[in-house]
C-alpha cells in the first residue's frame, strides 16, 4: 500500500509548493493546503457535512482512522474546537501530518500516530467519536475495522463514516486513487457495510448515498488535473491523478462504486 501513497518526498514538495504559491511554510493557514490535504470525495465540504451530521463539538475527543496527512483532523480541530487523534498506516503520511500540524499551530489539539485501524493502540472507550473517511477501501477485514472502532468509542459515542463502497456492477476500472490494481482494493456493497456497522454494535441514525454528487466532482477534477499542475495539488501525494480520477468518475457513473455517508451511535 505504501507504494500507492508514499513518494518519499511529500514534505519538501509541499513546503516548496507553499513557497511557490506565495504562502508562508512556517505558518500554514486554514486554506493553504485545501487542494491536497483532504483526500476524499468532495474535499472539505464533505468533512464539514459529516462533522455537522455527527454533531462534533469542543468537548469531543475524536479518532480519525486512516487520517492521511491529517487535513480533516486539522479542519475538525480548527472549526469545531475538538481534540483529534489520527491513526494512519503509511509512515510518511504520519510524519508529514505531524509536521504540517505543528506548522499550522495545532499541535496541542491534533496528534497523528502510525498504526492499523483494525488493531488500534487505544483502550476501550477512549473516544467520543470514531471518524473515518475513504480509508476502508484499502481494508479487507471490514468487520474487524468496525468492531475496533466500536471498541474505542464510549457507549453513546458516535461513528462518522464517509466511504466508497462497491456498486452492483463489477469489476472496477483501475487504477483508482486508492489502488493501482485489485490487490489493494476491497470494496463491499453498501448493504454489507450497513450490516457490518450494525453487527459491530452501532445503531445507524443517518445513511446517505452521495454518488450523484461524486460523479461531477471527479469528472471536473480529472479534467482540471489534466492541465499542468499548480504548485499545490493532490499530485504531490499520488501519481497518475487524471487517470485515477477519470476512472473513479466512470466507476461511479457505471454503478461500479458508490459513496456513502453514515452516522451511527454506539449501543
Ligand atoms: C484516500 S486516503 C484518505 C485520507 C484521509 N482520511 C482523508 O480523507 O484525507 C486513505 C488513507 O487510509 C490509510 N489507510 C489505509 N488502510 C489503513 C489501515 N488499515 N489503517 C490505517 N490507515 C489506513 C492510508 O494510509 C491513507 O492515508
Amino acid at each position: 500500500m505504501e507504494a500507492v501513497y508514499s513518494t518519499g518526498h511529500i514534505l519538501p514538495s509541499i513546503l516548496n509548493g507553499l513557497v511557490a504559491a506565495g504562502k508562508d511554510p512556517e505558518h500554514i493557514g486554514p486554506d493553504d493546503l485545501v487542494m491536497l490535504e483532504e483526500f476524499h470525495t468532495l474535499g472539505p465540504m464533505a468533512t464539514a457535512a459529516l462533522a455537522q451530521a455527527s454533531g462534533i463539538g469542543p468537548e469531543d475527543q475524536v479518532l480519525d482512522a486512516g487520517c492521511g496527512i491529517g487535513g480533516p483532523a486539522r479542519h475538525l480541530a480548527r472549526a469545531y474546537g475538538c481534540r483529534v487523534t489520527g491513526v494512519d498506516f503509511t509512515p510518511e503520511f504520519v510524519e508529514v501530518g505531524n509536521e504540517l500540524t505543528r506548522r499550522a499551530g495545532l499541535a496541542d489539539r491534533v496528534d497523528i500516530v502510525q498504526g492499523d485501524a483494525t488493531d488500534l493502540p487505544f483502550p476501550p472507550g477512549r473516544f467520543d467519536v470514531a471518524w473515518t473517511q475513504h480509508a476502508a477501501m484499502n481494508i479487507a477485514d471490514k468487520a474487524l475495522l468496525y468492531r475496533e472502532l466500536r471498541r474505542v468509542v464510549k457507549p453513546g459515542g458516535r461513528l462518522a463514516l464517509f466511504d466508497v463502497v462497491g456498486g452492483p456492477i463489477q469489476p472496477l476500472h483501475f487504477p483508482v486513487p486508492w489502488a493501482d490494481d485489485p490487490a489493494w482494493s476491497f470494496l463491499e456493497p453498501a448493504d454489507r457495510i450497513r450490516d457490518l456497522v450494525q453487527e459491530a454494535g452501532f445503531g445507524i441514525t443517518l445513511w446517505e448515498d452521495l454518488t450523484e454528487q461524486a460523479i461531477p466532482f471527479f469528472a471536473a477534477a480529472a479534467v482540471a488535473m489534466a492541465a499542468p499542475p499548480g504548485p499545490l495539488g493532490i499530485h504531490l501525494l499520488v501519481d497518475n491523478v487524471p487517470t485515477k480520477f477519470g476512472n473513479l468518475a466512470r466507476n461511479f457513473e457505471e454503478d461500479r462504486a458508490r459513496v456513502i455517508r453514515c452516522v451511527a451511535v454506539a449501543g
